[in-house]
Order: C-alpha cells, then sequence, then structure tokens
C-alpha cells in the first residue's frame, strides 16, 4: 500500500511506494544528477536484494521524484542514500522519505537511525535536523571533494 504525503507549503501530494528494480533506470538518471559519488546499478540491485533493506521511492503524478536505500543493523536503521530530481527540490519530498523510513523502523522495533552527510552538505544537514537527527560524532577526511577530502557528521536520532 503507498503512503500518502501533503506538502502543506507546496501543496505537492508525494506517494512513497516499496522500491523495486523496474524503478532504477528512473532512479540512476536523478542519482547521477545529485550526488557527488552516485551508486552504480548494482549498488542499488545490492540493497534490493538484501532482506535487511528498507527501499522507498516517491513519487509526484505517477514520476519517480526521489528515492531512499536504508538498511536494518542489529536494532539500528542505517540510511545509506536519498536523492531527490533537482526541479522536485524543495517541496517536501525527501522529509516524506525520512518520515516513511521513521515509521517503517518504528515497525520493525529499530532503537535508531543513523546516518553520514558530508560537512557541506548543508540542504541534508538541515534536512536531517528539520526530521529529528542531532549530530553525534565527525569522521575527518571520510569523503573525496573537489578540494581534496571532506569530513562526514555522523547523526542520530533515536526512536525509544
Ligand atoms: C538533501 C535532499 C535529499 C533534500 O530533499 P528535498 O526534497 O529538497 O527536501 P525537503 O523539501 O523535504 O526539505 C525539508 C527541509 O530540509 C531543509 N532543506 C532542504 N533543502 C534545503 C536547501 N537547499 N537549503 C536549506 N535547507 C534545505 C529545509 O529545512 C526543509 O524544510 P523547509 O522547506 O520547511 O524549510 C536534496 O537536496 C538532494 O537530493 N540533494 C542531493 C543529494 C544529497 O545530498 N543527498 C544526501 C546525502 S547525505
Amino acid at each position: 500500500m503507498p503512503t500518502t504525503y501533503l506538502d502543506q507549503k507546496a501543496k505537492t501530494v508525494v506517494k512513497i511506494l516499496p522500491m523495486n528494480e523496474e524503478h532504477l533506470k528512473d532512479i540512476l538518471c536523478i542519482e547521477r544528477k545529485v550526488q557527488m559519488e552516485p551508486w552504480s546499478k548494482q549498488m542499488f540491485v545490492d540493497e534490493l536484494s538484501n532482506k535487511r533493506s528498507l527501499n522507498f521511492v516517491a513519487l509526484v503524478n505517477n514520476i519517480i521524484a526521489g528515492y531512499l536505500c536504508s538498511a536494518m543493523v542489529y536494532d539500528e536503521l542505517h540510511i545509506l542514500n536519498i536523492g531527490v530530481a533537482p526541479h522536485c527540490q524543495r517541496q517536501g519530498i525527501g522529509y516524506s522519505l525520512l518520515m516513511e523510513a521513521v515509521a517503517a523502523a518504528t515497525k520493525n522495533k529499530i532503537c535508531a537511525i543513523l546516518l553520514e552527510v558530508r560537512e557541506t552538505n548543508l540542504p541534508a544537514i538541515s534536512l536531517y535536523k528539520k526530521a529529528g537527527f542531532v549530530k553525534i560524532g565527525i569522521r575527518p577526511n571520510y569523503y573525496a571533494s573537489n578540494s581534496g577530502k571532506e569530513a562526514a557528521i555522523l547523526m542520530i536520532k533515536y526512536l525509544r
């Protein structure tokens, strides 16, 4: 069953569905536009075949506008990837995808959700703060960047 979210500001209706292989062509097209180090098709396929993964797509007018991949590790959920098509950003889609992951994690009795984000990725950091994540650490020189290396900020959202 899809979950439907309405962004009050933009009045965008976002339908969230479990991800499947048929979605990958459109997801890869977005992924290559929005990520500094895009995942390959195989990386998405591997997540889809992982029984402990929770992967979603967001549809606007039945067209894929965003996606989220996450995996349960013991009683934690790790957010592995999230992206929203450039022309669909700032309409509540990233937030809706995260809320779907929170709901699925709660259903699976997960204690906490963790993620890493580039220290310069202010849109993503703002999104995670809005969704209730807090900073718990820094991994220096974690990502390759245009200027060499950059740190990852480690964030967590406790569910219970
Ligand atoms: C990060 C990303 C997924 C956000 O998706 P989105 O659908 O645009 O986010 P939303 O519209 O749901 O925004 C929710 C909140 O996040 C924050 N936010 C999102 N984009 C922002 C921006 N460009 N600048 C500042 N804050 C921003 C705001 O607090 C926003 O709430 P508001 O609109 O009420 O102010 C999207 O920008 C993206 O795909 N970026 C490239 C890929 C990426 O960086 N992924 C994360 C890797 S860790």
